[in-house]
């Protein structure tokens, strides 16, 4: 069977919380491909990683991210695992110091919020701190911020999300200058992953969790996947 990259959908989460430093490293230590994570602005003009605009869910509090400075919102959810919201730059650092040649970096642009202009150009020169971070791509639900992400960084390959059942993506990527497709993954077919590798675009569809669904996105000839249980589908696609 084809063996599609298995990239740690915002790291190893079992043990840790989600978007966090430990997270990260579990992804390296359990052997994934790659990781995906999302970067948001903090009150203080910070980038940060995490995925949801309030604390709630992940950590305790119902603190709106953005009202808070990237250190108040270390200080608040550090805990004892030590697990806290990271900067990307401490992210980018540990997969510098401890990601394998060719590891997959997939930063996720959480550019949801008219607040967060401007957030695209101070990746980029975070981004470009980290040379040996070799395999990144950019990924976004926002297709405008892809747009000024590809003006500040134009080299790094770019990942077009959706959810939708689009009639023929690939047009829309190629219009957009896209290297890849990230769509949900049950609009995935095994027609589309042809049409998209015949104009050398990759396809990494999200979030696959379920074993027939690893399977089935295999048998389509998917580039990569992303999963939160790594574990299981280095099993299942072994
Ligand atoms: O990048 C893949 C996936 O993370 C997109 O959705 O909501 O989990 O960030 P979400
Ligand atoms: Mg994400």
């Amino acid at each position: 069977m084809h063996r599609p990259k298995i990239i740690a959908h915002r790291g190893v989460t079992g043990q840790y919380p989600e978007n966090t430093l430990p997270a990260f490293a579990a992804a390296i230590e359990a052997g994934a491909d790659g990781v995906e994570f999302d970067v948001r602005l903090s009150g203080d003009g910070q980038l940060i990683v995490h995925h949801d605009d309030m604390l709630g869910r992940v950590f305790p509090g119902n603190t709106v991210l953005k009202r808070c400075t990237a250190h108040e919102l270390r200080e608040l959810t550090g805990g004892l695992s030590g697990a806290y919201i990271p900067l990307l730059e401490e992210v980018l650092e540990l997969l510098e110091r401890r990601g394998r040649e060719g590891f997959a970096v997939n930063i996720e642009l959480k550019a949801d919020d008219p607040e967060f202009v401007g957030m695209e150009v101070k990746i980029a020169q975070v981004v470009k701190q980290f040379r040996y971070v070799s395999d990144v791509i950019v990924s976004s639900f926002n297709h405008h911020s892809l747009r000024t992400w590809q003006t500040a960084m134009p080299q790094t390959a770019t990942g077009v999300l959706y959810m939708e059942h689009m009639v023929e993506p690939w047009l829309y990527a190629a219009h957009l200058g896209a290297s890849a497709l990230h769509p949900y993954f049950p609009t995935v077919t095994q027609d589309l992953v042809r049409e998209c590798h015949t104009r050398g675009l990759r396809v990494h569809p999200f979030t696959v969790n379920r074993a027939a669904d690893m399977e089935y996105m295999a048998h389509c000839g998917v580039d990569a996947l992303f999963t939160d249980d790594v574990a299981s589908c280095q099993k299942v696609l072994s």
